[in-house]
């Protein structure tokens, strides 16, 4: 994504330290299982934690024979000989058979929800998928709108897509689109939302021209919750404003790189995208949240959780944690900036039952990682005074959670994108790549970010306290993609993420890979750290999103932005399955 590389951090947070530091030496944990939280408390190395408890893990987890590294950075996908793929809903195609509406473009983060219980439940099902982004190019033909008409186009191609899918013996077992259940659905830029949590009523949203909220847009990873919801997050929603006629950014939209000049010319022709006109003075402010759908409910309103906080959300990871909280991991995907975690107030059953919503109601927090392999969550409160120097109200502080982590420290970070929960109770979380790093004027090296610059990225895990609701971790690095070049688990710029209930790590790339190869689908065994290249995906295509369904014998992974002489040349979602049946990744 074109604006993913603007460094807007210049507040004057430093790491502790600009060293290397040793401590983050690529452990290999071994083990897995419930967390030991005596030793937690007891300050014990986290590898040495996670070892004294033998999980699960180990022996056989990748039964599959790796992608070679020789022969990669074709036009066609290449997968592990055990597996077939098959290429779905490509953008523009229709998203149920006689429907007009169409799949979006820019294909990314996804959710596969059953239809059905039991075992129908792993053939037909709903597949929600984020549409990212379209280039101007690939839209319109043209690097800028001519008119209304283009921008509308484009403004309808982002968002979100819906299908219903079916597996059946007819068609050789493939996946198709189906509309039995009619619930297929398109949510675009234009689609009405509603607002919810703290910042919902605020001035902070309203326009003198229209109060009617509209639309999401950079729909990038996503989330879903226990209540069977999808979550969708906004990540460069910047890159759509731009400004007509004179208009200088405040410093809280320069710290969201909100500029003048805009990536795709919707402000030339739509009042809402243009900065410099007042009666759309905070319609900026409607955008960077992480919104809630129902996809069963074709009728239901997205809702956007302010209680979330507003940055470039690249995804969250949602994970139960002590008494029934829910807990979310969320990355802001920019040069030197941060990760969040929310906590909801209380046991999600009981909230619900008391028809509050647990995305509503609950505490933010900032990561600060410590040089010495310790961190902590420090919550984004008005009622710390940090805050409350620069800041008046809560809503101002979700508003701005950015400027509200710069006043307390947090640890600017190289680039936060997907997290997930394994099942050795760790979170992982990719760092994607930071070729700032150590520039003049940014920070440089520390133990969580230990190479300056840092072109290739790496991901990072920790052991929260307390189930996921305490105020301390410990963390390590788990790999530096630049430890696998020249080897065959050669990868960078990890993005996409996920943690089987097995202990299998699917990574996703985004960005320049070495030794030959496009972006690519890797796994790797959390409990011994080996990686296998399961899929590679085409010339100038990312491979990102992943769903499955709940017998895992199915994945769905996208290619977005493959080249147009690629084989598929559009972006699409790729069905992958073993041919013998089994787990996907097994
Ligand atoms: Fe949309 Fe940070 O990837
Ligand atoms: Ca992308
Ligand atoms: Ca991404
Ligand atoms: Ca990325």
């Amino acid at each position: 994504m074109i604006d993913d590389d603007i460094t807007s951090n210049d507040s004057t947070n430093r790491p502790f330290h600009d060293v290397l530091n040793t401590y983050a030496s690529r452990r290999r944990l071994v083990g897995g299982g419930a967390l030991a939280i005596a030793g937690f408390l007891a300050g014990e190395p986290l590898d040495a934690i996670a070892g004294g408890l033998q999980g699960n893990g180990g022996a056989g987890l990748m039964n599959f024979t790796p992608v070679p590294l020789a022969g990669g950075g074709g036009g066609t996908p290449r997968i592990a000989p055990e597996y077939t793929y098959d290429v779905l809903i490509p953008y523009g195609s229709p998203i149920a058979p006689n429907k007009f509406e169409v799949v979006g473009i820019g294909h990314d983060g996804m959710w596969y929800c059953p239809i059905g219980h039991g075992i129908s439940g792993n053939s037909h099902g709903l597949l929600i998928l984020n549409n990212e982004y379209g280039d101007n190019i690939v839209l319109l033909g043209k690097n800028t709108p001519s008119n209304l008409d283009d921008v509308r186009h484009s403004q309808y191609m982002h968002g979100v897509t819906i299908v219903e899918i079916q597996r059946t013996g007819k068609g050789n077992g493939k996946w198709r689109t189906t509309g039995r259940h009619g619930l297929a659905r398109r949510i675009h830029v234009n689609t009405p939302v509603t607002f919810s949590g703290p910042v919902a009523g605020s001035p902070l949203l309203q326009n003198t021209a229209s109060n009617a909220y509209l639309g999401t847009v950079n729909n990038c990873a996503n989330g879903h919750t226990p209540w069977g919801t999808y979550l969708t997050c906004e990540e460069n929603f910047n890159a759509y404003f731009g400004a007509r006629s004179t208009w200088t950014p405040n410093a809280m939209q320069r710290r969201y790189g909100i500029a003048a000049a805009s990536s795709y010319g919707w402000h030339l022709f739509d009042d809402r995208f243009d900065l410099s006109n007042p009666d759309y003075a905070n319609e900026a402010n409607r955008f960077g949240w992480i919104v809630e759908i129902d996809p069963t409910r074709p009728h239901s309103q997205p809702v956007k959780r302010t209680a979330l906080g507003r940055f470039k959300h690249e995804g969250i990871a949602i994970v139960e944690g002590r008494d029934g909280r829910i807990v979310g991991y969320m990355g802001d995907d920019e040069r030197f900036d941060y990760i969040y975690k929310f906590v909801s107030a209380d046991n999600w059953r009981v909230m619900r039952a008391r028809g509050l919503d647990p995305l509503d109601h609950g505490r933010l927090y900032v990561a600060r990682f410590n040089d010495d392999g310790t961190g902590e969550w420090i919550e984004l409160t008005i009622d710390n005074p940090l805050i409350a120097a620069e800041f008046d109200t809560q809503a101002e502080v979700l508003t701005y959670a950015r400027r509200a982590g710069d006043l307390v420290g947090a640890t600017p970070m190289d680039r936060p994108e997907w997290a997930t929960v394994a099942p050795n109770g760790l979170v992982y979380c990719t760092l994607t790549n930071n070729s700032n790093r150590g520039r003049s004027g940014v920070p440089g090296a520390t133990a969580s970010n230990p190479q300056a610059p840092n072109p290739d990225g790496h991901i990072i895990r920790w052991l929260d306290s307390d189930q996921h609701v305490g105020l301390t971790f410990r963390w390590e690095i788990f790999v530096l993609a630049s430890d696998t070049h020249g080897t065959e688990a050669s990868f960078a710029s990890p993005d996409g993420l996920w943690a089987d209930p097995d202990g299998r790590l699917f990574i996703q790339t985004d960005g320049a890979q070495h030794d030959g190869l496009n972006d690519q689908m890797l796994v790797a065994d959390i409990y011994t750290g080996e990686i296998r290249r399961l899929f590679e995906g085409v010339w100038g295509a990312e491979v990102t999103g992943l769903a499955v369904t709940p017998d895992r014998k199915t994945m769905f992974v996208n290619l977005q932005h493959p080249d147009p002489t690629a084989t598929p040349g559009r972006d699409s979602t790729i069905v992958i399955m073993r041919r013998d049946g089994g787990v996907v990744g097994s």
